[in-house]
């Protein structure tokens, strides 16, 4: 890799338990910590940051994390996706390198299928397949409200959730409205409901179902409306401008931005065509990393411009395949408001810094 800092902040070669037990590692722990100069200037959904740059919901598991972020002046650092009851992670490894043919994976690169690689190498490229564990809410509630309180002057400590299916249509609806519940109890002055995981085995994802998710967030808007939280959405790619417009137009009103992208859905295989990652529903992962970047950017490009011609307020967040700092200004120019990156500062976690360096 590029950078000092080989070793990444979230250690692939161990299980999520070791992560979440001794992380954070690499740039996370060296001890240094990045100094913000001045007053913080941007408004990021009310709160002042110094950047609107930091890390989306997923490598950042609990608060000792949130402090190894702030630390290393990512001014927005997400909570990874909680539920409401405990849900065990996916069997280990987690995160393994996938190789791609050219700088960019393709949607028909992606269900075509892919192949694991060897190493990790630059530019970054790998599938990560969690299944959004959880620990229970008594145990992530405290820790949680620990990690807003990790966040210093000028950044900010976002939560995210997401629903569980159980008993029916009803059941589902309800733990979402638990889970917003309990968010309130941390603390957290933002919230980002994750619709976009292709990490569950299934095939469809909730951000494609433009009704049901109307449902969630007619449901849940007035427990973070009555606490003055705003609600984010995380979106995966939307192929069709007619369905995002339509969702943009249905979900907009409930909620105070969009989070695109998730990662990429794909079949990944070992090279002799087994199966990449051990267990049922785990043929299918979400690739992540530099060569997802043309779609983060193509769905900002399309928001922004959905937003201007409805004359909506809603922010837009740009997401996928950030590494270096002309990939934070491209989202930029492409009309995000803030900026994060997962894989890209996990294996370089002088990100946040660098960008600061060349924009502040
Ligand atoms: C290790 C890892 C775990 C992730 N877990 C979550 C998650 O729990 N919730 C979520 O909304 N996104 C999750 N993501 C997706 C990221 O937030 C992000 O949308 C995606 O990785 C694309 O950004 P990147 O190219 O910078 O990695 C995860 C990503 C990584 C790398």
């Amino acid at each position: 890799m590029s950078n000092k800092n080989i070793t990444p902040f979230y250690d692939p070669s161990l299980s999520y338990d070791e992560n979440c037990k001794t992380g954070p590692f690499g740039g996370f722990a060296d001890g240094e910590i990045y100094k913000n100069k001045g007053e913080p200037t941007h408004d990021f959904l009310g709160q002042k940051v110094y950047l609107p740059f930091g890390i989306p919901a997923g490598p950042i598991p609990n608060a000792n994390f949130c402090e190894g972020g702030f630390q290393k002046g990512f001014d927005i650092i997400m909570y990874k996706t909680v539920r409401t009851r405990s849900h065990p992670c996916n069997a280990f490894p987690n995160i393994v390198p996938v190789k791609i043919d050219g700088k960019n994976l393709t949607l028909e690169q992606a269900s075509a299928g892919l192949i694991m690689g060897e190493k990790f190498e630059d530019p970054i490229a790998i599938t990560n397949s969690f299944g959004v564990p959880s620990i229970p809410p008594e145990e992530w509630i405290p820790d949680m409200r620990k990690a807003v309180k990790c966040a210093g002057k000028g950044q900010v400590l976002v939560a995210t959730y997401l629903g569980t299916p159980g008993n029916g249509e009803d059941a589902f609806i309800q733990d979402w409205v638990d889970g917003a519940k309990m968010i309130r109890e941390t603390g957290a002055p933002i919230v980002e409901l994750d619709l976009s995981c292709p990490n569950e085995g299934k095939s469809s994802l909730l951000c494609h179902d433009t009704e049901r998710v109307v449902k969630i967030v007619h449901a849940i808007q007035p427990i973070f409306k009555s606490s003055n939280i705003p609600v984010l959405i995380k979106l995966s790619y939307f192929s069709s401008d007619k369905k995002l417009k339509d969702f943009i137009e249905k979900v907009a009103p409930y909620v105070a931005g969009f989070n695109a992208i998730n990662t990429i859905a794909g079949d990944v295989r070992k090279a002799d065509g087994s199966q990449a990652l051990p267990g049922k529903g785990r043929l299918i992962s979400g690739v992540c990393g530099a060569p997802i970047k043309w779609a983060g950017i193509d769905m900002v490009q399309r928001m922004a411009k959905i937003r201007k011609e409805s004359q909506s307020k809603f922010i837009i967040i740009g997401t996928g395949g950030v590494t270096t700092p002309s990939d934070y200004k491209e989202y930029i120019e492409a009309g995000a408001d803030a900026v994060m990156s997962a894989t890209g500062a996990m294996w370089n976690t002088d990100l946040a810094k660098q960008i600061k360096q060349e924009i502040l």
